[in-house]
């Protein structure tokens, strides 16, 4: 059996150029790879769900649980997360809803008998709860789900009005991993996106909260936003370094769907983000930040200064792990399906006041879905290694996957070392890409009825990006 390399083309291959980094692919068009999944007709959602969760799990699998909140109090223009606008009531409403569905899920036998390894609540904006609810919802976790003596419960969200009140409430519930959305600590660049707060509040909030030391403090820095250049991106380098955060993500733009900076730049209103080559040699600058300084690098896109920033849910999530999702929009997948609640919120809420399904969409995962994940989780740590790869039908994979391996490590993205693939710079910036790429050549296998699934379903995306 071999994949057969006539079907792909430059969008797999990437082109031979003198400067990869910049030029071997033209564009990121997803932030995330997108595996292959077969749709299964709602009617059956429900029965298919109860049958999948009524069975023990083995506990030696580790697994993870998406809560997913759905408000922002004000939509940033570069961002394809947004649901709702956060008003006290829908939200107390909502918060009410999601403590019932956390009851209900809890309760099912593969919750019960097996053990979570990672808790991340995700939004949305889910510092934007009150920090009675964020404490309650700690506790609620806590309380129903069998955790790992280690889990890591992540609460993610924004700093504005993240007071120490609310950290203090946060801690108290057990979250003891915080991830907050910097962007830029730029205020000319976070006006024109529409981030709360400027330079400074931001900057002494990040510096207070990562010197209490109670918990790893973790940023996100985007680059590429408008008015974001070189410089300022520098800045914000040198910014979280001086804040003491424990970890960063260096997430590149990719503004799609409905963002409403595509429209803005249209009228005229604000400058163009950075194109991809510009984009590269932000990336370029921040590898060799982090490599100056002595700073770990976790992944393609995430570096720790702290030995207790582990980033598990990603790192976990990122395998084929299974992730419980509760809430509205969230996604998750058990026992080789894919499902997703109600991404409306008037769906979702009528769907738990009538105790009906909360899932909107279900679907049967490719049966390389395995191999999908394990190439995803190689990519995405900068190292694709012989050992951790599911076999594709019986074949080892790194040997079916060799010859685009050659192609790529002559376009300069790749270096093969025996069992190991490891991502230059450029392979690194381009490592969605690649995955991708990889997912491609491995489908030229199989036939069969397959649609690509979304790579906005929040919960084992990721993320983070989302992610
Ligand atoms: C779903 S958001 C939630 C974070 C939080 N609400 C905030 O605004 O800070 C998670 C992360 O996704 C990233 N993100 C959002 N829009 C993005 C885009 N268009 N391209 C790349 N990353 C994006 C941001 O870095 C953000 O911190
Ligand atoms: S970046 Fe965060 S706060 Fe801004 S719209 Fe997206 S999810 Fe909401």
């Amino acid at each position: 059996m071999q994949i057969d390399l006539t079907h792909l083309n430059a969008t797999h291959f990437g082109v031979s150029s003198p400067d990869p980094l910049r030029f071997a692919f033209t564009q990121k068009t997803s932030p995330h790879a997108g595996g292959m999944s077969a749709p299964i007709k709602s009617e059956r959602y429900e029965s298919l769900f109860q049958s999948l969760t009524s069975v023990s799990s083995k506990r030696s699998n580790k697994r993870c649980l998406y809560i997913h909140i759905p408000f922002c109090r004000v939509r940033c223009t570069f961002c394809n997360f947004f649901q709702n606008a956060a008003s006290r009531q829908l939200v107390d409403d909502y918060f009410e809803a999601l403590l019932k569905e956390i009851e209900l899920k809890s309760r099912l036998a593969w919750t019960q008998t097996g053990l979570f390894h990672a808790v991340y609540i995700g939004g949305g904006t889910p510092t934007d709860l009150s920090p009675d609810q964020i404490q309650r919802l700690g506790k609620a976790i806590r309380h129903s789900f069998p955790l790992a003596t280690d889990c890591e419960m992540t609460l993610e969200g924004r700093t504005n009005r993240f007071s120490d009140e609310m950290f203090d409430k946060a801690l108290e519930g057990g979250f003891n991993r915080f991830s907050f959305g910097v962007q830029s600590f730029n205020t000319k660049v976070r006006r024109s996106a529409k981030r709360l707060d400027d330079r400074e509040v931001v900057l002494e909030r990040v510096s207070h909260l990562s010197s209490l030391d109670e918990a790893p403090i973790i940023i996100d820095l985007l680059y590429g936003l408008p008015y974001q250049t070189l410089e300022v991106f520098a800045q914000d380098l040198a910014d979280f370094k001086d804040s003491g955060a424990h970890g960063v993500d260096l997430y590149q733009l990719v503004v799609g769907g409905n963002a409403p900076m595509l429209n803005m730049v249209e009228k005229g209103r604000i400058e163009p983000p950075a194109n991809s080559a510009q984009k590269a040699s932000m990336y370029e600058y921040g590898v060799g930040f982090m490599n100056e300084h002595f700073i770990k690098q976790l992944s393609v896109n995430h570096w720790a200064r702290d030995n207790r920033e582990r980033s598990q849910y990603n790192s976990v999530a990122k395998t084929y792990a299974e992730v419980l999702p509760i809430g509205c929009g969230a996604g998750g997948n058990i026992g080789g399906y894919g499902m997703m609640n109600h991404r409306s919120l008037e769906s979702y809420m009528s769907a738990m006041r009538s105790g009906d399904t909360t899932i909107a969409m279900m679907s049967k995962h490719h049966s390389l879905e395995p191999v999908f994940a394990s190439l995803k989780a190689g990519f995405d740590s900068g190292v694709v290694r012989r050992s951790v790869l599911a076999m594709t039908q019986g074949y080892d994979t790194f040997e079916l996957l060799t010859p685009l391996f050659q192609v790529w490590e002559q376009h300069g993205l790749v270096e093969l070392k025996g069992d190991y693939l490891l991502l230059t710079l450029a392979g690194s910036f381009w490592a969605v890409t690649l995955a991708q790429g990889a997912i491609s050549a491995l489908s030229t296998l199989s036939h069969g009825q397959l649609s690509v699934s979304s790579p906005l379903s929040h919960g084992n995306k990721k993320l983070h990006f989302v992610a």
